[in-house]
């Protein structure tokens, strides 16, 4: 069944932050991007994307966040702007509210599930009809974690972290705590220069070498239960050079550390946000509650999530 339901004029786009479970930097590419080895996986922190079909060919954007552009630069009108171009069409036009959810410049891809949920919702309103896998070579144009966040759920994401390689899991039943300092944010170019300053010496050169790396990461168990009881740490190679520059970044690993039943802590992409597994939500919400205090104190914002095993939503009044 087409997970996708629309009417003819209006949709809302439910659009999924990401975790990462790994992120592996394995050396660096012609194009100057990282070649990466990670896993991604799709959390319920999500924003809204309300999509009405306008008479005229503009693309519009508003949303509830001041600190977001609603111009050309905005992840979301790239997007919209790429599809149009795609099908030859100029004359479609579409007016898009924002209800932003998902902190920005928190390493959780709350920009490029923007433009993917843009992507996905779009090719129904405008009945275009393209596939999901075209949606997500489209996307990659324009942001390297766009094409994870069409299908989402839990996958290993390879190169620039656009060539995806599906798991096959059904559910996801792990919990977690999400935190962030409100006040700061990380630049993710930044982050990879700092690393490449680090640990540029250290890279691999060899796209056999890669592969090898890649092999190690596919015949690794990701099942919750693996994560839960077999694995030590989360590897997230950006929180080696984030973690010193950042006293938020410490000050968040320390307290998740330090929470009862949280079994794995790691920064989540170029950060600043970290995040605690636990075994379920409820445990992970039961844990939030019983230490509010603690994260009001740190000056944290602070969820508890689960897991989900799909990525753009997409529903409208009627169903
Ligand atoms: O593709 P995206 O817009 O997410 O990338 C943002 C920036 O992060 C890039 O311009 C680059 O500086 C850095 N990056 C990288 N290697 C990757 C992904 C991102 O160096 N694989």
């Amino acid at each position: 069944m087409d997970p996708y339901i629309a009417n003819e004029d209006f949709l809302i786009a439910e659009a999924h932050a990401k975790i990462n479970l790994h992120l592996e930097v394995l050396g660096i590419r012609s194009d100057g991007f990282h070649e990466l080895a990670m896993v991604m996986q799709s959390i319920n922190l999500s924003d809204q994307l309300k999509m009405i079909k306008s008479a005229d060919n503009k693309i519009t954007l508003k949303s509830n966040n001041k600190d977001i552009s609603n111009g050309e630069d905005n992840l979301i009108i790239k997007a919209a702007n790429l599809l149009r171009n795609k099908v030859g069409n100029t004359q479609l036009g579409v007016d898009i509210e924002l209800e932003k959810n998902i902190p920005i410049g928190a390493g959780l891809a709350g920009g490029s599930t923007d433009a993917a949920a843009t992507l996905v919702g779009l090719n129904k309103l405008w009945n275009l009809n393209l596939e999901i896998e075209e949606l997500e070579n489209l996307s990659k144009e324009i942001g390297s974690d766009i094409p994870f966040c069409v299908l989402g759920g839990r996958q290993l994401c390879f190169g620039r972290g656009e060539i995806l390689e599906r798991l096959k899991f059904d559910r996801f039943d792990l919990g977690l705590i999400l935190v962030k300092d409100p006040s700061i944010q990380v630049s993710t170019p930044v982050a990879y220069k700092k690393y490449k300053e680090k640990y540029g010496h250290k890279y691999l050169v060899d796209e056999r070498d890669f592969e090898m790396k890649r092999n190690i990461i596919r015949s690794s168990d990701w099942s919750d239960q693996s994560l839960l009881h077999n694995r030590k740490e989360i590897k997230n190679d950006l929180q080696k050079t984030v973690r010193p520059m950042s006293k938020e970044v410490e000050k968040s690993l320390k307290i998740l550390s330090g929470l009862p039943g949280s079994h794995l802590v790691s920064m989540s992409g170029s950060g600043p946000s970290c995040f605690a597994l636990f075994q379920n939500f409820n445990e992970a919400n039961k844990v939030l509650n019983e230490h509010v205090k603690e994260f009001e104190r740190a000056g944290l914002s602070a969820w508890a999530c689960s897991m989900m095993s799909n990525g753009v939503l997409l529903r409208n009044e009627f169903t």
